[in-house]
């Protein structure tokens, strides 16, 4: 393929990168990669490089790199019909079986899909119809969502402000009035060292309630939760947790907004984080795994409970004021359908907690006996190495020091990509779900090295 020398110039010139150090990038003193191709879990880039993707992306590969079948489906929609709207009954055959495969392999009680395009859009759908839902059940004031400290849910204006990290907030003038946020999860950074994690699950449903009971029940519509921090450090939660914060919530009648953009479609070894950990949500955003992201397309699968509500809302109001040019768009739900008819072909489910496991007990092995390795936590195919400067003091290295990036970054001249986690140093691995024993073993192997060179 014709090489074109300038795509350096161009890139630092006019492309506006996402999450990204912009000066530093403008001026050549942050790293330029330009990616062609992919293959399994591997990665290669323009110069010959070749990586192993442990992070799938962001997340979102699940089924790997360079699928014909998906390619196929895309290329087949998009000869057939590119194009046509969703709005006013108007679908097409992708999209119609997808939401009828997405409803088949949703929790019970969860059977309508709205499509939007990211997990951001997704988010801000659910906002505006919790919104919508408690206007029509006549309880105007019942608005403000419950998020979590080092949550992650997008990062626009309301789902930025949902999210719980300072980066996303930071001079963007969030988070928003309606947004308030409660305790993390996080066992490992749990202030009372003496809790167990049944307590400390306790605790974290009783900071809830105190704060549903401080700003009045009647005032909080929903609360919003990942089954599994994500963005925020990839922390499984404590034992018992789900199902205390889900009392709390049937006590208050608040909705419970399932976030499983990164856990849906079998990351954590079942086809939902929901069913993995008892949640009953009201409604559930998807993304990523819905397509293995091969094309953008989201999703809100929507309660019947929550549904019957909306149903009354149009027969009162009229159709509903929401919608985005590309709901449903075809080439995604192709590429949808494809992906998931490849999910169940290739037992991916099952390989992502079975090799998933495996990953997480071969780190272990590896790396908890390092003095620096404060914890390291999986479940299915999420695993995360957190360091710590001290362990038995567990105190934590200054954010100045980068020690999670430069593994990261060490790593990387190693072949494989991990992602130092934004908040504390953390390094995240989510590979695709098709990773076999021998591709975790390199990854562990790596990762080793990579630790070794930068803490000793
Ligand atoms: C749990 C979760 N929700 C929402 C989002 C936002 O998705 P998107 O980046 O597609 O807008 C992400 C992205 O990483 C996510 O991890």
């Amino acid at each position: 393929m014709l090489r074109n020398d300038q795509l350096e110039q161009w890139d630092r010139d006019h492309f506006f990168h996402p999450s990204t150090h912009l000066g530093q990038f403008a001026r050549g003193e942050a790293a330029h990669r330009v990616i062609r191709g992919g293959d399994g879990v591997y990665i290669q880039d323009r110069d010959g490089v070749r990586l192993l993707d442990a992070f799938a992306g962001l997340y979102c590969v699940n089924v790997g790199y360079g699928r014909q079948e998906i390619a196929e489906a895309i290329a087949e929609q998009a000869r057939e019909l590119a194009y046509y709207h969703s709005y006013v009954g108007h679908g097409t055959e992708a999209s119609i079986t997808l939401a009828k495969m997405i409803a088949e392999r949703a929790p019970d009680g969860l059977n309508h899909v709205y499509f939007g395009l990211s997990g951001s859009d997704a988010n801000e759908t659910n906002i505006k119809l919790v919104w919508y839902y408690n206007n029509i059940l006549g309880r105007p004031e019942k608005k403000k969502i419950i998020s979590r400290w080092r949550g992650y849910h997008g990062s626009g204006l309301m789902t930025g402000s949902l999210t719980g990290l300072e980066l996303f907030h930071k001079k963007f003038d969030l988070p928003l009035s309606q947004v308030i946020h409660t305790e993390a999860p996080y066992y490992f950074r749990r202030e009372d060292r003496s809790m167990s994690e049944e307590e400390f699950s306790n605790h974290c449903a009783a900071e809830l309630e105190e704060l549903i009971e401080r700003e009045g029940a009647d005032t909080i519509a929903a609360f919003i939760g990942e089954p599994v921090l994500g963005t925020g450090g990839i922390v499984p939660p404590p034992n018992g947790y789900w199902a205390a914060i889900q009392a709390v919530l049937k006590k208050h009648d608040i909705l419970l907004i399932a976030d499983e953009v990164v856990t849906g479609f079998g990351r954590l070894g079942t086809m939902f984080g929901s069913a993995h950990y008892q949640i009953e949500p009201d409604i559930i955003t998807i993304a990523k795994g819905l397509t293995s992201a091969y094309a953008p397309l989201s999703g809100s699968i929507v309660s019947d409970k929550v549904w019957k509500v909306l149903e009354q809302g149009t027969d009162e109001n009229g159709p509903i004021g929401h919608g985005w040019t590309y709901s449903a768009h075809p080439i995604g739900a192709a590429a949808g359908v494809a992906n998931l008819e490849l999910i169940d072909r290739l037992n991916l489910v099952e390989n992502a907690g079975a090799t998933g496991d495996y990953l997480n007990t071969v780190m272990g092995e590896a790396l908890s006996a390092h003095p620096n390795v404060g914890e390291i936590r999986g479940e299915g195919m999420l695993c995360a190495v957190e360091f710590v400067e001290d362990k038995n003091d567990r105190t934590f290295f200054d954010a100045s020091e980068k020690v999670g990036p430069s593994i990261a970054a060490a790593l990387l001249k190693h072949g494989v990509i991990a992602r130092a986690m934004p908040q504390g140093d953390i390094l995240g691995f989510a590979p695709p779900l098709c990773l076999t024993k021998e591709e975790a073993n390199t990854i562990v192997e790596k990762t080793q090295m990579a630790v070794k060179e930068v803490l000793g």
